[in-house]
């Protein structure tokens, strides 16, 4: 498959789309109330499942679309940043995956039944295990925290090419 140049319109709206979906699932995630076992989900923590799992299918249709219609690095970067940014994309993609799962999982182990933004009931993966819950809980934030830290690279890196290199590259990900 040849490698397009640039971004197409599909590639842009699920990037940004996901990209306005975490700014508003971080502030949710720390602000929620902690809850205890037994305790029936509120519509906090509702609302911060059904973002995850909006996130979670984007993502995998991003994924998708991503491996269907591959787009080659900005020709004129040198090689080591040619690299260091697939190294970084890619490892987004597989940070918002583990995220995501992890929290379905710990959903699961705590035995909630929870629905899709009020809608429809959620599927889940698992059946109430605290042992494995707690396993679990510890891994979606080691997840949400290593998302984030891989976030604030990326998104230095393209300030950078804004303010320092003043290239094209943010140009990539922009309307038109
Ligand atoms: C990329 C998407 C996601 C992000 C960025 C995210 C982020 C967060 C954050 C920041 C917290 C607070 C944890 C803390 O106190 O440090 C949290 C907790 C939680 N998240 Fe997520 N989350 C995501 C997806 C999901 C999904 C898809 C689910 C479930 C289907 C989920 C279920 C939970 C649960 C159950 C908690 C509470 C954990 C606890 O009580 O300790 N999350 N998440
Ligand atoms: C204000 C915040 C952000 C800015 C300014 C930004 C900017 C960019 C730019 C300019 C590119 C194209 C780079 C190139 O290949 O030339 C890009 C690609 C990418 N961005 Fe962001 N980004 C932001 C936030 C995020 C966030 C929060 C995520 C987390 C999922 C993310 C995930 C990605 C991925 C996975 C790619 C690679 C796309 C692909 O090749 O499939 N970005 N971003």
């Amino acid at each position: 498959m040849t490698a397009q140049l640039h971004y197409g319109t599909p590639a842009k709206i699920f990037h940004w789309l996901i990209v306005a979906l975490l700014a508003v699932q971080y502030p949710i995630g720390w602000l929620m109330p902690d809850l205890h076992r037994g305790m029936t989900p509120g519509a906090a923590m509702t609302f911060h499942i059904s973002i995850g799992m909006t996130i979670l299918v984007l993502t995998a249709l991003r994924l998708v679309w991503r491996l269907t219609h591959p787009v080659a690095p900005e020709s004129s970067l040198p090689a080591w940043q040619r690299l260091s940014s697939e190294a970084v994309h890619w490892l987004l993609y597989v940070l918002v995956l583990t995220t995501t799962v992890s929290g379905w999982l710990f959903a699961s182990f705590r035995g909630w039944s929870v629905s899709f933004f009020y809608l429809v009931p959620l599927p889940m993966l698992a059946s109430d295990n605290e042992a494995a819950g707690r396993t679990i809980d510890g891994l979606h934030q080691a997840m949400e925290w290593a998302l984030l830290v891989t976030i604030v690279i990326h998104v230095a890196s393209a300030l950078a090419h804004i303010f320092v290199y003043r290239d094209r590259v943010m140009q990539r990900m922009l309307p038109g």
